[in-house]
């Protein structure tokens, strides 16, 4: 009796494990990953990394250079494999079924690669292929994309090569949206963007946050960017995530004297880094 019980209630577990999992959007438990650097240094890259995003929930995750942001998201897409622990995507296990979960997802990063010498419309195109939307359904989706992020459209049939690096980038997360992901990684979407550019690409997360429904995963050095746009915010160093939670709640916990830091100062505390040395 005690054994089908025992039974009983491990299927339970199992299921209720099933039903969180597909609850979230991404769910990462004890995600390691190392490199190998000269000699015989190891960096730990990711360390006992886990959290979850929930279905149309934005998760902030700040942290210096070098702290494992974009190993991070290289890992959620399946770029990179890890060295243990599990990734889940809408319940999906990322590391068994890479394919699957590659479909629900997209990610921009500042390394975004291009046909250089096609034009931006070409690659966009080309990318919404990739994912089986047609030129046709694709052309009035891609325009209005365009529009609302505030690139001009006059440039779409310019060479890739001739675009600024904010445009690319424009670009990048236009390319992003058009295939109407359920997750999306967003890599510093807004560094090297004008401050009207960085408006504009804020403006539109803001959006998609509100109409789409999507779920996104926003690695930044930004503190505005992360405080404004996140409902929860993440701060990691040498590949561990220290806390995340709301802004409100993480700023209240390096509180002191009864005085609230901003997310600046809670950055400062948490890191030992300032800004400025965050992001150099
Ligand atoms: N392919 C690789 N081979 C060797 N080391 C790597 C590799 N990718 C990342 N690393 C190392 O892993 C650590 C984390 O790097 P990562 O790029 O994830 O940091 P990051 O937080 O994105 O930094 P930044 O803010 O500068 O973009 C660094 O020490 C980096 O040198
Ligand atoms: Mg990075």
């Amino acid at each position: 009796m005690a054994h089908r019980l025992g039974e009983a209630g491990s299927e339970g577990a199992a299921v209720r494990q099933r039903e969180s999992s597909a609850m979230n959007a991404l769910e990462l438990r004890g995600v390691e990953k190392s490199f190998k650097k000269r000699r015989s240094e190891v960096v730990r890259a990711l360390d006992s990394v886990s959290f979850t995003v929930g279905r149309g929930e934005v998760v902030g995750i700040l942290g210096p250079n070098g702290s494992g942001k974009s190993t991070l998201v290289r890992v959620i897409s399946t770029l990179v494999v890890p060295d243990a622990g599990s990734v889940r995507v809408f319940g999906v296990d990322a590391i068994r079924h890479p394919k699957t979960v590659q479909r629900s997802m997209n990610r921009v990063s500042v390394e975004a690669s291009f046909f250089k010498k096609l034009s931006a419309m070409e690659n966009l195109l080309y990318g919404a292929k990739l994912y089986g939307v047609t030129t046709r359904e694709a052309k009035p989706r891609i325009k209005e994309i365009l529009d609302n992020i505030g690139f001009d459209r006059k440039r779409a049939s310019e060479p890739m090569e001739h675009l600024s690096r904010g445009m690319q980038q424009k670009i990048a997360l236009a390319r992003a949206l058009l295939t109407s992901p359920v997750l999306m990684l967003l890599d510093e979407p807004t560094t090297g963007l004008d401050p009207r550019s960085k408006r504009d690409v804020q403006a539109f997360i803001r959006r998609i946050k509100a109409a789409h429904d999507s779920s996104i995963l926003l690695c930044t050095h930004d503190m505005d960017e992360a405080e404004e746009l996140c409902d929860r915010v993440g701060i990691m160093v040498d590949g561990r995530i220290l806390a995340l939670e709301e802004p409100e709640k993480l700023k209240r916990r390096y509180a002191r004297d009864g005085h609230v830091p901003s997310l600046e100062e809670t950055f400062m505390a948490a890191t030992g880094y300032t800004v400025e040395e965050a992001s150099a």
